[in-house]
Formats: C-alpha cells, sequence, structure tokens
C-alpha cells in the first residue's frame, strides 16, 4: 500500500514537473521507431551510433530537422550547438517536446553525441566535450531537481 501511495506521489511529481512528461508517451512512438528496443548491447554504442539510433528519430539522419506532426529543430548549422553545455542539458534532460536521455546513456555517450552533433552537419565546434564535463553537469541537474 505504501509502494502505491509512493509510485502515486513519483507520477503526480512528475507530471507536475512540466507538460514535456505529459507529452511524453505520444513521442515515443517516434523514438521506438527507431528500433531502440531491439538495439543490444546499447551501452558500448558511440556518438555516431547514438546518433543515428536515437536522435535521427527526430532530427532526420543529416539533422536537418523536420516539420509535420511536430517540430523538430535542425541541428545542421545550428549556431546555438556552439555551447556545449547546452546540447549536452538538452540531451540529459531534454525541454518541451524533447524528452530526455539521462536514464539511457552514459557520460561518455553524452559527451560523444554531443561532439558528433557538434562536429557534424556543416557544424564546426571542435572544442573537447569530456565525459567528466558531462559528469559535473549531470550532478549539478540532479542536485537542482532532487525531490
Ligand atoms: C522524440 C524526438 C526527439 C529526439 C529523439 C531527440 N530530439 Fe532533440 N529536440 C527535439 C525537439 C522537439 C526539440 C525542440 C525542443 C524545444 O522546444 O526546446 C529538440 C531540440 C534539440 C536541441 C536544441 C536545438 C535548438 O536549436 O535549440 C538539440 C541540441 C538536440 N535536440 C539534440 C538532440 C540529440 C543529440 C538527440 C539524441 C541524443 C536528440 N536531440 C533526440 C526532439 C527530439
Amino acid at each position: 500500500m505504501n509502494a502505491r501511495v509512493l509510485i502515486v506521489a513519483a507520477l503526480a511529481s512528475a507530471l507536475l514537473a512540466g507538460p514535456a512528461w505529459l507529452a511524453a508517451p505520444v513521442r515515443a512512438q517516434s523514438s521506438d521507431a527507431t528500433g531502440l528496443a531491439n538495439t543490444r548491447d546499447f551501452g558500448h554504442a558511440n556518438g555516431a551510433q547514438v546518433y543515428a539510433t536515437i536522435c535521427a528519430g527526430c532530427h532526420m539522419p543529416d539533422g536537418q530537422g523536420a516539420r509535420g506532426a511536430g517540430e523538430y529543430p535542425a541541428l545542421a548549422a545550428n549556431p546555438k550547438l556552439a555551447a556545449a553545455p547546452y546540447v549536452e542539458m538538452m540531451v540529459l534532460s531534454g525541454n518541451g517536446a524533447m524528452p530526455g536521455f539521462a536514464g539511457m546513456l552514459s557520460d561518455r555517450q553524452v559527451a560523444e553525441v554531443t561532439t558528433y552533433v557538434r562536429t557534424h552537419f556543416g557544424n564546426r565546434y571542435d572544442d573537447v566535450v569530456t565525459e567528466q564535463d558531462v559528469k559535473a553537469l549531470r550532478a549539478s541537474l540532479a542536485t537542482a531537481s532532487a525531490d
């Protein structure tokens, strides 16, 4: 019974946390379409593989984004990617219609996929993003949202 109360409380706080979570089940369709569920050993995937498996489903394989049922911004030639922590934060926590992948990706994978999108699709931001950067950011996000 206590467990049930806890689950309800957790759900309620997740819903209160923001509309991003409300819309999550709808968007899960496009993530599932990437075949992620069938990917074995995903923990070993590198940045390019993470991009192809997760991100490309919404941002498209060449990063040009998409418009239709939703709006998925282009990552190609996107000046906002100049700020590495912005990209890391999007990948970890998501925003708006983008889900976060903190629970799915290791620090190394977040660093690698960040580097991948910042050095592909016409982006030339080649300052190094390290696993330690992501670890620190993840820790600060966890502190900020501790409930
Ligand atoms: C389910 C669809 C979906 C998936 C999967 C997804 N994104 Fe997004 N992404 C979005 C949407 C929608 C936005 C716009 C969010 C907003 O309104 O702030 C976005 C925004 C972004 C932005 C900010 C762009 C800008 O111009 O502000 C970055 C960077 C980004 N995504 C990177 C990624 C990476 C890297 C991955 C894979 C790890 C990924 N996304 C996976 C839907 C997705």
